[in-house]
């Protein structure tokens, strides 16, 4: 142990939850004495919060806590814990497989991690993979002092019933919670308290947020709207079948809530969409957008895609590309199917890989085309722009646009956590560029 205190390296895989997780075992951890390390060659305590969702995933986790034996070995006072959804899908086994693991953590249970510290200190090694009744939020302490980024992930609901037929998440996550509306709202007020202006709320089905009192995401969202200060409100990510109409409505009525929705689709072939067990066909999403352009004319569209599911064939494909013409994305995320252990699709025929990796090519180059086209569009246009962080080079710095694109220009630090007005001129393939408008 170092003099000056312990010392803590998290490192983050996966989702925004995961991110917002880990500034949360952060917090719960400062309270035992645990302080940021600089490198994880520098920590007492290493945490790795894995994701499950990607191929390999587990095997992943193994070659990389392959990677830390070295430093196991030059000091055995080194604690090392796999926390997040691998830990979770996996549990026990990591014990098994690695033997320099001293704890696993699942999301469930970060609450904990202080009394699993003191079981690490007795010689434990102990395991929790549980969904505790009690909420963890409640027992994790927010992050304190001074906040770097104007920008902050709040989680608001956890936890997926969709169960999609290639998703390990309702597995890792378990059932969806929905955190109190006032808890909420207290964390939004200390959050800008401290110098956040744009709240993303999260959730593995956020637009199912629905909390004991019946509050709605929408209600939500007007709810914080009201907090002086907060300026910019956005939600991720949402499923086709829990946009209610009230959600609709939010993005008409409320200018704090940002014109941008990420809302996967996966595919665009209903026989692969029932075989994915989606719930909706490529119709009805295309109504759903429809319906939320009406309310919301400028809002940018993103979506999620697996290509390759099994059964997938040419003319299943072709109908995603019809769907992806239809809507014209401004982004969007794009995979070729892999089966994960223990879902419904895990033992189905498979698609020929180099089938998937061409379909895959042909679906970007259509995704990256209407991308491109969306940020070309913006040129010429004086955009609000909230400036998040230095720049790639000296005397630029790097924010938002309302449609979450990335925007570059040349500004004072003294911007740093200012939306300004931002005469966009330029585009590249992922960000735009411009200048401080008057
Ligand atoms: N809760 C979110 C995120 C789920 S994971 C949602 O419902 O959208 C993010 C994306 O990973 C999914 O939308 C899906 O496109 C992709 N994905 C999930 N499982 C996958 C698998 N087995 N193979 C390939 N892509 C997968
Ligand atoms: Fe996974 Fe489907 Fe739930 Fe999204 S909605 S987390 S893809 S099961
Ligand atoms: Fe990955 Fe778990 Fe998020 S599997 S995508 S870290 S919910």
């Amino acid at each position: 142990m170092s003099e000056a205190g312990k010392k803590l390296f998290i490192k983050t895989y996966g989702c925004q939850m995961n991110t917002y997780d880990s500034e949360r075992m952060t917090s719960v951890l400062a309270g035992q004495g645990y302080s940021p390390a600089e490198s994880v060659e520098d920590a007492d305590l290493v945490l790795l919060n894995t994701c499950h969702i990607r191929e390999k995933a587990a095997e992943k986790v193994y070659s990389e806590l392959g990677r830390l034996r070295h430093l196991k070995t030059g000091n055995p006072d080194l604690r090392i814990g796999v926390a997040g959804c691998v830990a979770q899908a996996e549990g026990r086994e990591i014990l098994a497989r690695a033997d320099l693991v001293d704890l696993v953590v699942g999301p469930q249970a970060y609450h904990r991690l202080p009394q699993m510290l003191e079981a690490v200190a007795d010689g434990g090694r102990p395991v929790e993979t549980d969904f505790p009744a009690e909420d963890k939020f409640d027992h994790l302490p927010e992050t304190t002092g001074p906040r770097r980024a104007p920008s902050a992930f709040l989680t608001v609901q956890e936890g997926c019933d969709k169960f999609c037929a290639f998703c390990v998440v309702p597995y890792t996550r378990g059932a969806e919670v929905s955190r109190p509306a006032a808890r909420i709202e207290a964390e939004a007020r200390r959050l800008v308290a401290s110098g956040v202006v744009e709240v993303t709320l999260l959730g593995q089905n956020v637009n199912a947020y629905r909390d004991q009192d019946d509050v709605t995401l929408a209600a939500l969202v007007s709810r914080l709207a009201r907090i002086e200060g907060l300026e910019r409100i956005r939600y991720t990510t949402s499923h086709p079948n829990d946009m209610c109409g009230d959600l609709i409505a939010a993005h008409a009525a409320e200018p704090k809530l940002m014109p941008y929705l990420h809302l996967p689709v996966q595919a665009g072939s209903d026989r692969i969409l029932r075989a994915m067990n989606r719930k909706h066909t490529a119709a009805e999403y295309l109504n759903l957008l429809g319906r939320i352009r009406a309310a919301r004319p400028d809002i940018a569209l993103s979506g999620d895609f697996i290509v390759g599911f099994p059964g997938e064939t040419e003319e299943d494909f072709q109908a995603t590309l019809d769907l992806v013409r239809a809507v014209e994305y401004a982004h969007a995320f794009s995979f070729a199917y892999s089966a994960r252990p223990g879902t419904p699709a895990a033992g189905r025929a498979e698609v020929d890989a180099d089938v998937k990796a061409e379909r895959l090519y042909r679906l970007q180059a259509l995704l990256q085309e209407q991308q491109t086209r969306f940020l070309h569009s913006m040129i010429g246009r004086t955009l609000p722009v909230l400036l998040e962080k230095p720049g790639r080079n000296p005397g630029q710095l790097a924010g938002k646009s309302p449609y979450l694109n990335a925007v570059h220009l040349a500004a004072g630090p003294e911007h740093l956590g200012r939306i300004v007005p931002v005469r966009i001129a330029g585009a590249s393939t992922n960000s735009l560029s411009g200048e401080l408008a008057a």
